[in-house]
Parts: C-alpha cells; sequence; structure tokens
C-alpha cells in the first residue's frame, strides 16, 4: 500500500519580533521551535532590534532575518507578500501595545505589520507590556478589535516585570508559546478522534519498598500524546510513574501497576476510542503475593514467585470492534523479526520498533514502523519529530482502515 509521503517538516512558522525586553524570551522561542523541527522565518521591527540583535535570530533558526519593507532582495520587491505565503501561521512575540495599535487599526507602514495585513493564514499575539499598558482603554479596546477580528491572543501572564513593578503584562513562557504554536501548525489532521495513549513503565511492588518495573523514560510516551493533541486529537494519557510534565490539551490519568493501567484503560474504553497507541513498557510479570509491611532481609536470599501481568494492547485488539492498534517494540537484537512477530500475534495494524540501546532515556531515536504496506524507516531525529510523523503515518492508515471498516 502507497503510504502518504511524511512531512519534511513539523510546520512554517513567521516569528515576528517587535520592541520589548521579552524580546529575549523569542529567542529562547525560536531555538525550541527549531530543536521541535520548525521551520522558522524571523522578521524583527526596529524597536526590537534595540534588545536583541539579528545574529542571534539568524543563528537559532539558520536563516537571514528580515527588517526592511524595502529589501531589495525579496521577489519583485515583495517581501511583505512573500514572507506571509506558505507558513502555517504567524507569531508576534513580543507584541508591543504600539504594536497591537497598529494591527488594530490596519497600519501597514513596516514590514511586520505588512506581513500580518497580507497574510492569509492564522494570527497569533503575545503581548508584553507594563501593566498599566496593558489596562489602559486603548490597549483593551484594541485587543477586543483584534479578537474580533480571528486574531488569536496569548496572554499575556501576571508577575514580576522587568520594569520593576508586578502585575499582567508579562510575555508567556517560550515552551508555552511553542505549544500553542504546534496547535497552529498542522490541524486537523484527527481534529474529532479521541486518542488514547499508554507511557511510561509500570511498577509491581513486591513489598512496601520494593518492586519490580522496567527502564522506561516516558518520553516518547509522553511526546506520541503531545502529537495527537497538536493533530486535534481528544488525548488521554495513562501514565505509569514518570516526572515529565504533561502536554498541553492532554489529559493524564496516573497509574503504577500493570493490573492499574489495564483498568485505567478499560474505562476509557467505555466512552469510546478511536486510536489506541501501547507505548508503556507494562512490566511482564508481578509478584505472585505482596507484603503492605517491608519484609526482613534473608541471608540466603529469597525465591520469588511471579505470575504474568495481562496483555494490555493484545487485550484492546482482540475486542470484538478495537480502535486502531498501534504498538511499540523496543528490541535488543533482531529488531526487524521480533517486530514483525510482535505485529502479527498481537494483531496490530501498526507497530513502532526501535532498539532498546539508543532509545531508552534518550531524547532521539531511530523509528522502523511496519504496517500492511511494509516498512517505512524514520532516520534519527527527536523523539516529538518521530512521534509527529508516527502520528501522521497512523492518520494516514487510520482513515483508510477506518472507511474499510465503515464500508462493511
Ligand atoms: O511484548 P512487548 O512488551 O515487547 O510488546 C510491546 C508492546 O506491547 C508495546 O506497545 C507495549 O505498550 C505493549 N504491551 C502491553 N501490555 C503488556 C506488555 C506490552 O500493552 N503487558
Amino acid at each position: 500500500m502507497a503510504i502518504d509521503p511524511l512531512p519534511p517538516h513539523a510546520g512554517r512558522l513567521l516569528l515576528g519580533l517587535t520592541g520589548g525586553v521579552a524580546a529575549y524570551k523569542a529567542a529562547e522561542l525560536a531555538r525550541l521551535l527549531v530543536q521541535d523541527g520548525m521551520d522558522v522565518q524571523a522578521v524583527m521591527t526596529e524597536s526590537a532590534r534595540h534588545f536583541v540583535g539579528t545574529a542571534t535570530l539568524q543563528a537559532l533558526t539558520g536563516k537571514p532575518v528580515f527588517t526592511d519593507l524595502w529589501d531589495p532582495g525579496a521577489a519583485g520587491g515583495m517581501a511583505h507578500i512573500e514572507l506571509s505565503r506558505g507558513v502555517d501561521a504567524i507569531l508576534v512575540a513580543p507584541a508591543s501595545a504600539d504594536f497591537i495599535a497598529k494591527l488594530a487599526h490596519g497600519f501597514a507602514g513596516d514590514l511586520l505589520s505588512a506581513v500580518c495585513l497580507a497574510r492569509d493564514c492564522p494570527l497569533l499575539l503575545a503581548p508584553a507590556m507594563n501593566r498599566q499598558m496593558w489596562e489602559h482603554p486603548a490597549t483593551q479596546r484594541n485587543i477586543a478589535t483584534l479578537t474580533q477580528d480571528g486574531v488569536t491572543i496569548l496572554g499575556p501572564a501576571s508577575g514580576a516585570q522587568a520594569c520593576g513593578e508586578t502585575g499582567m503584562g508579562r510575555m508567556l513562557e517560550a515552551a508555552e508559546l511553542a505549544g500553542a504554536v504546534h496547535a497552529f501548525s498542522r490541524p486537523g489532521l484527527l481534529h474529532g478522534r479521541r486518542v488514547l495513549v499508554t507511557a511510561g513503565p509500570t511498577y509491581e511492588a513486591i513489598d512496601a519498598v520494593r518492586g519490580l518495573t522496567n527502564l522506561s523514560s516516558g518520553k516518547m510516551g509522553y511526546a506520541v500524546a503531545r502529537a495527537a493533541a497538536e493533530a486535534g486529537a481528544d488525548v488521554t494519557l495513562v501514565s505509569g510513574p514518570v516526572c515529565l510534565p504533561v502536554p498541553a490539551r492532554v489529559r493524564r490519568v496516573g497509574v503504577v501497576s500493570a493490573l492499574e493501567m489495564l483498568a485505567a484503560v478499560k474505562a476509557q474504553l467505555e466512552d469510546g476510542v478511536d486510536i489506541f497507541v501501547g507505548v508503556a513498557a507494562v512490566a511482564d510479570y508481578r509478584a505472585a503475593s505482596t507484603s503492605r509491611r517491608k519484609l526482613k532481609k534473608q541471608a540466603e536470599g529469597i525465591l520469588l514467585e511471579c505470575v504474568p501481568n495481562p496483555d494490555i494492547i493484545g487485550y484492546v485488539a482482540d475486542l470484538p470492534r478495537p480502535p486502531f492498534c498501534v504498538g511499540f517494540a523496543a528490541e535488543t537484537e533482531n529488531l526487524e523479526k521480533n517486530a514483525q512477530t510482535k505485529r502479527r500475534d498481537k494483531k496490530l495494524p501498526l507497530l513502532a520498533a526501535n532498539l532498546v540501546q539508543d532509545a531508552v532515556s534518550s531524547d532521539e531515536n531511530i523509528l522502523i514502523l511496519f504496517d500492511d504496506g511494509g516498512r517505512t524507516y524514520l532516520p534519527k531525529a527527536p523523539k516529538i519529530e518521530q512521534a509527529r510523523r508516527l502520528i501522521g503515518h497512523a492518520a494516514a492508515l487510520y482513515a483508510k482502515w477506518d472507511g474499510g471498516r465503515a464500508g462493511g
């Protein structure tokens, strides 16, 4: 089966910077977005250049920074049109009170405001200013006008300000803005779909302090949940014990053991699930009996009797009307053969395989996807980027699978 080509990047953003101390956060934002695989084009106003240099943004985005409406290098001398075409969104961060006022009235006297006026994509603004400038009726009127015009306002937050005052007007942090940007980059791929993801290890208690577990950071599962949310899905993440931030717009259900994970998955299935992605490293065994107290150390050693845990994804895939199931396989050797066997035995339409030695705890991995159409090799990349490719691939297969099911 022919698979739609994977997107070469996670989206295209035009990042506009206007004059404000928070411009330093925009530099960090550019770094985060580029790290996530996004193609970022920076445009700076003259005031922004008083706060951070073009060289910084150029180095972080790997592209020349545009500043001038009259740039002779732009195609047909129309930098404002050229720049606003082909991007998924424009984010202005920081957006100063002055720039917001210009946009609200449709001024286009500098490159960035002209780009915003000429755009045919969503516009996001991250205001940053002194609290009294933010609270001023003129600014509030302008914000209301822009909201009515369909512009998305991100923040601001309340807190300590560069001027020494405290209140509303701080620009959102770079990581928060990055999450919002991703939501606009490839919207709708899984819009209206419910996705259930398991992540992390499970912990099987032996006594009050001892237990059996697997090596798993949870990073891949959390990245898959984030990528599904970015694609517009309603996402629930059933997570074993890990300390990772919950991705934006993802519901987290915390569990400890495999039995708890299965119970949480069953509860979610009752509400209807379209796609199930089992990334969790579920412990294969649990102790046959457990003690609430701490057992005393035995000099001669102990014999631990274990019983098998249920196979969670196996259970889900075996249901009479299962969701589209995506499994993971972490292997130390014979990756392809073991992955194919696992996919067949567990009746999974799609399985993502990776090598334990280059995946566990790492921020990057290589993935090989196996499905009825063959194999797809995803070269080494950050886990969030791999997760986005996997979700793109799964969404394409799911659409055909769901269509086939509806047809009979
Ligand atoms: O059998 P193995 O653990 O290698 O299979 C890996 C896949 O099966 C993963 O998708 C994992 O989340 C899932 N799994 C499960 N329940 C188990 C064991 C594995 O859902 N008890």
